[in-house]
């Protein structure tokens, strides 16, 4: 019998093949200039085509969202067209592949904005820690808050990029709310202190990642949206008084739409009385896909017992194109090259190695 990871699946409108997905990894390899991904990240995607799942890198839904060089955008018809080989190239190789679409919100810096402008926020509360910038590090700015005027042109800013990641070729949406970024500023008490019908209840924090899945679904049918949060992360000053009120409202509105799936970072490591899945699995019924430092072993265990439908996997599958199929065959797995993350060109990108390409280099008599 195939081992749970390779079990075939509905996860929304698509039937996948295994559990296996590849997490959203911003590497950080389009160009620097017009935001467009290069040929050599549709090489990148379809060598990771047989994962159930691509969700690609966060891919930055307006020119106000501006991170380090070689992020890529999908906000102007030039970034769509660039976007079509790379989809393509996923699907003739049999793969599927959503987008993972985001604003950095206070986490952008203004000597990369239009007109050096302040960076938005719900509040004017800046971030803790540093921002590359072409000056090295720099702290993040104190961000101007947004005017609901504003937040409104926000939310369409989102649906127009998912407009465009469904003209690009896309098979769907991820919904960036987890990891610090815009949504997760709205999300959270500690960075959202409005008075407004923005900020102060849950209800009212929720309302902007509401507002954008509404907008996603308007364009493509909810069962082509999934939504991204991380209720742990904390690395940037980040913080909620009440993460479980907060999340399982979230998951009881995501489950009113309907949505194809909730994608919870929630390391393994996490001690299972703080751990939310078991919460948000009872009050979302569509697809629950975990991630963070899983394995093949832990990532097995989560499946049999019901805690997940899918888990999704980072740094492995920077490292390991053919994840999928080492699985299978508990093959040894090639280790990630940190320095080259989110720097480098081909290197280190598209240049790992397959099982195939290993064992074609040992003599047929071994
Ligand atoms: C190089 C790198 C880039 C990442 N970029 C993104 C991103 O664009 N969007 C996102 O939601 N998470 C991003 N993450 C987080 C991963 O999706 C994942 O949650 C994290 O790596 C933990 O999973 P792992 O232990 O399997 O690597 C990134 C992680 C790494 C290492």
């Amino acid at each position: 019998m195939s081992s749970p990871l390779h079990q075939s699946a509905a996860l929304g409108a698509l039937s996948l093949p295994n559990r296996i997905i590849m997490a959203p990894l911003g590497r950080a390899r389009s160009d620097h200039d017009n935001r467009q991904p290069l040929p050599r990240v549709r090489t990148y995607y379809e060598q990771r085509a047989s994962a159930g799942l691509i969700i690609s890198e966060a891919t930055h839904v307006s020119a106000e969202s501006v991170s380090r060089p070689g992020g890529s955008a999908i906000h102007d018809d030039a970034q769509v067209e660039a976007w079509k080989p790379v989809t393509k190239a996923v699907h003739d190789a049999g793969g599927r592949i959503f987008q993972q679409l985001f604003h950095l919100g206070r986490k952008a810096h203004s000597s990369r904005l239009p007109g050096n402008a302040l960076p938005v926020a719900p509040s004017a509360i800046a971030a803790v820690g540093e921002v590359p910038t072409a000056d090295g590090l720099q702290p993040f700015p104190v961000p101007r808050a947004l005017s609901r005027d504003e937040i409104a042109q926000r939310v369409n800013d989102f649906r127009l990029a998912v407009r465009n990641s469904g003209r690009a070729g896309f098979d769907g949406v991820e919904i960036h709310g987890a990891n610090g970024y815009l949504i997760d500023q709205f999300l959270r008490d500690g960075s959202n202190q409005r008075d407004d019908d923005y900020g102060g209840s849950v209800e009212n924090r929720a309302r902007f990642l509401l507002e954008i899945v509404d907008g996603a679904i308007a364009e493509l049918g909810a069962a082509r949206v999934g939504v991204r949060i991380s209720p742990h992360f904390a690395v940037d000053g980040i913080s909620d008084s009440d993460p479980v009120a907060l999340y399982s409202h979230v998951a009881r509105e995501l489950q009113a739409r309907a949505i194809a799936y909730l994608h919870l970072i929630e390391p393994d490591a996490i001690a299972p009385q703080k751990r939310l899945a078991p919460r948000l699995r009872e009050l979302f019924k569509g697809a629950l896909i975990l991630a963070g430092e899983f394995d093949q072993d832990s990532a097995q265990r989560a499946i049999e017992q019901g805690r997940a439908d899918f888990v999704a996997f980072g740094r492995l599958f920077i490292a390991n194109p053919d994840l999928v199929a080492r699985f299978r065959q508990r093959a040894a797995l090639n280790s990630a090259d940190e320095a080259s993350f989110y720097v480098g060109g081909d290197q280190g990108y598209i240049d790992y190695p397959f099982l195939q390409d290993l064992r074609s280099k040992q003599p047929l008599t071994a």
